[in-house]
């Protein structure tokens, strides 16, 4: 039997949406701490230099302004990932051949579904592994995406990508494609991409892949307005990391005291994003017996997002063995998306 045709005697023994799909919850299988117990906030404000981290963006209403960043015009990033896999996903779909498909921080899934058309219309079967720290999310658009593809097969992992990662069994088909799109890479400082690159060469077995999506450097202009965008939304997505912290841990920040302030480093080749204190003033977390006293002007920073060059990107990845076999980018080679193969 050819590798389509399983898939499709596969579809006609088990369509329903419950047979395909399998939800896993790492965190409460691993009795972890829960990652929101909020150690790294007392850390991060009570450095001298101030930071918090930057998962405390994504409550609620943080996705949902995300959502609304990715749409804005001066915000490139997306729709230049989304052209470059609606140009050249048959092409990675030919390359890797019938694969199984894992995706680190799939939340809403909605690019996937462009590669999943691709494996689709080769005839390959389709099973998907999405990874993401929100079980809600990961149901949600597992879900969705069953009932949108009737051979799809869905094994959802919700933990963190450390403990997924640690944790995939062998893939049922031939080959494996951990996909980490969407730029994320670039929210790591350069010893977690290097910790976050072990991590995926201990996860692939030999000749399995990695696609990889990054932001490239471009002008500063365009770098600065993508994170000032004119409508305000990615100052409403930074101010409401304050608002999370507030609600998860009884807080009273005010948030009409601190500002957005985002510019391009040009030497570290990064955005950083910080809120300043507009005037000196003392904020307390009572569920973590914290007080926190700012000057006028102090900063926290909030994120960094990282700007990559290709040929230096390609030099790390195959310092750990992922050889770059194809490099895709927009026309304006504004984003990037590498396609590798662990070392046989
Ligand atoms: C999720 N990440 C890739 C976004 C970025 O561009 O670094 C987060 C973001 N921050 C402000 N705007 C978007």
């Amino acid at each position: 039997m050819t590798i389509s045709q399983a898939a499709r005697s596969n579809v006609s023994s088990q369509n329903s949406v419950e047979d395909r799909l399998e939800i896993q919850n790492l965190l409460q299988a691993n009795l972890i701490v829960s990652p929101t117990a909020g150690g790294d906030v007392i850390k991060g404000l009570t450095q001298t230099a101030k930071s918090l981290p930057a998962r405390y963006f994504y409550d609620d209403r943080g996705s949902k302004l995300f959502e609304q960043i990715c749409e804005l015009p001066e915000y490139y990033l997306t729709r230049s990932e989304t052209a470059i896999l609606q140009n050249y996903a048959g092409e990675i779909a030919e390359t890797t051949g019938a694969c199984e498909l894992v995706e680190l921080g799939s939340g809403s899934s909605t690019k996937t579904r462009i590669l999943l058309d691709a494996y689709n219309q080769l005839g390959y079967p389709l099973r998907y592994v999405p990874i993401d720290v929100s079980a809600g999310m990961l149901e949600s658009s597992a879900r969705q995406l069953l009932a949108d593809y009737p051979s799809l097969q869905v094994h959802a992992l919700a933990g963190t990508y450390e403990l997924a990662l640690s944790q995939l069994q062998a893939s049922q088909l031939p080959t494996r494609l951990i996909c980490f799109i969407g730029s994320t890479l670039g929210n790591l400082n350069s010893q977690e991409c290097d910790v976050f690159f072990s991590q995926i060469t201990d996860a692939l077995q030999k000749c399995e892949y990695f696609l990889l999506g990054v932001d490239l450097q471009k002008p500063k202009h365009l770098l600065s307005a993508a994170y000032n965008d004119s409508q305000g939304v990615t100052a409403a997505f930074n101010l409401n990391i304050l608002e999370h912290l507030n609600w998860r841990f009884d807080g009273d920040f005010d948030t009409t005291q601190f500002e957005h302030w985002a510019f391009y480093n040009e030497t570290a080749h990064q955005i950083e994003m910080h809120l300043r204190s507009l005037r000196e003033q003392t904020v307390e977390l009572r569920a973590l017996n914290l007080t926190v006293n700012f000057g006028k002007s102090e900063t926290i920073l909030t994120e960094i997002s990282r700007k990559f060059d290709l040929n230096t990107i390609q030099q790390q990845l195959k310092a750990k063995g992922l050889v770059t076999q194809k490099v895709w980018t927009d026309t304006n080679e504004w984003f990037g998306l590498l396609l590798c193969q662990i070392q046989a």
